[in-house]
């Protein structure tokens, strides 16, 4: 990393607190090969009617709308990417015993797979790894699902004959009400808000960084574009996720490899 002092003031902030709260959004998940929404390559950026697919009452009344989305979710690429240093460092901090949770927009789940204790991963969005009944509410592992989709373009769940949806919140879908109270907590609860990655334009997920900052914890920003928060941070980090969250990461007591102590 070239000399920073904004990434030395954030590396004190973070080095100071016992319990993090860290938010990531698509932007930790772009060095994996996975597309952001709303970034220059972003998947909205680029083709905007995509967005209509993805509106819950279209999915459910629309069997040519659903057999679209269960070819782009085969395709997704979540089934070959491997998490980036980023979803590493989340880790690092976590078995430091520093992290409170890690919220995530992502549906891709690379924090899980980068070793982060899925007890402590709060996916507000859901996840493309599982689908669910939207009848019975049956969950299934979304490869089951997906393997069935040459003879069965719109795979029905085998128990109720329900429409079947990725386990992921739609638009025109309200989040899960005990996922977003565990995420509400876990930032009531922080001393550091870490938000990495996310345009924070979709709410009520944004507005946890009201919550932080009026409970104050000290709100630390990691994005490449600015964000409607940024004149609420302590500190703002537009360099690659990628290398900011490591070198971040390094200064906290306790990491594997840190200076401090
Ligand atoms: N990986 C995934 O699971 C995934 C991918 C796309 C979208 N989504 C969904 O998209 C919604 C979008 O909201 P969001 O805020 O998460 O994403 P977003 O696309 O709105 O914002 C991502 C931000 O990350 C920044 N960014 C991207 N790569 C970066 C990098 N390497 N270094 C620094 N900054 C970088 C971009 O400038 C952008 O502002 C969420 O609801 C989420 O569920 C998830
Ligand atoms: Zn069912």
């Amino acid at each position: 990393m070239p000399e920073n002092s904004n990434l030395d003031a954030a590396a004190e902030i973070l080095a100071g607190s016992d319990r993090v709260t860290v938010l990531t959004g698509a932007g930790i998940s772009t060095d994996s090969g996975i597309p952001d929404f709303r970034g220059p390559q972003g998947v909205w950026t680029t083709n905007p009617g995509a967005a209509a697919m993805f509106d819950l009452d279209t999915y459910m009344s629309d069997a040519e709308v659903r057999r679209e989305v269960w070819q782009m979710r085969r395709a997704h690429p979540a089934w070959t990417a491997e998490a980036n240093d980023a979803h590493r460092a989340c880790t690092e901090l976590d078995r430091a015993g520093r992290l409170r949770a890690l919220i995530t927009q992502n549906v891709d789940g690379l924090h899980q797979a980068a070793g982060t204790d899925p007890e402590h991963v709060i996916e507000v969005h859901g996840t493309v790894l599982w689908v669910v009944c939207m009848a019975c509410g049956l969950r299934t592992r979304a490869p089951e699902v997906l393997a069935r989709l040459d003879d069965d373009p719109d795979p029905r769940c085998l128990e109720c004959g329900g429409i079947q949806k990725s386990d992921t919140i739609s638009f025109g879908q309200q989040l899960k009400p005990e996922v977003l109270d565990a995420a509400v907590e876990a930032t009531r609860d922080c001393d550091v808000f870490l938000a990495v990655g996310t345009s924070l334009a979709v709410h009520p997920v944004a507005g946890l960084c009201d919550l932080a900052v009026e409970r104050g914890a000290s709100l630390i920003i990691v994005n490449a574009e600015p964000t409607p928060y940024d004149a609420a941070a302590d500190v703002v980090l537009d360099d690659p996720i990628a290398q900011v969250v490591p070198a971040l990461v390094e200064a906290v007591p306790g990491v594997k490899g840190a200076g401090a102590g």
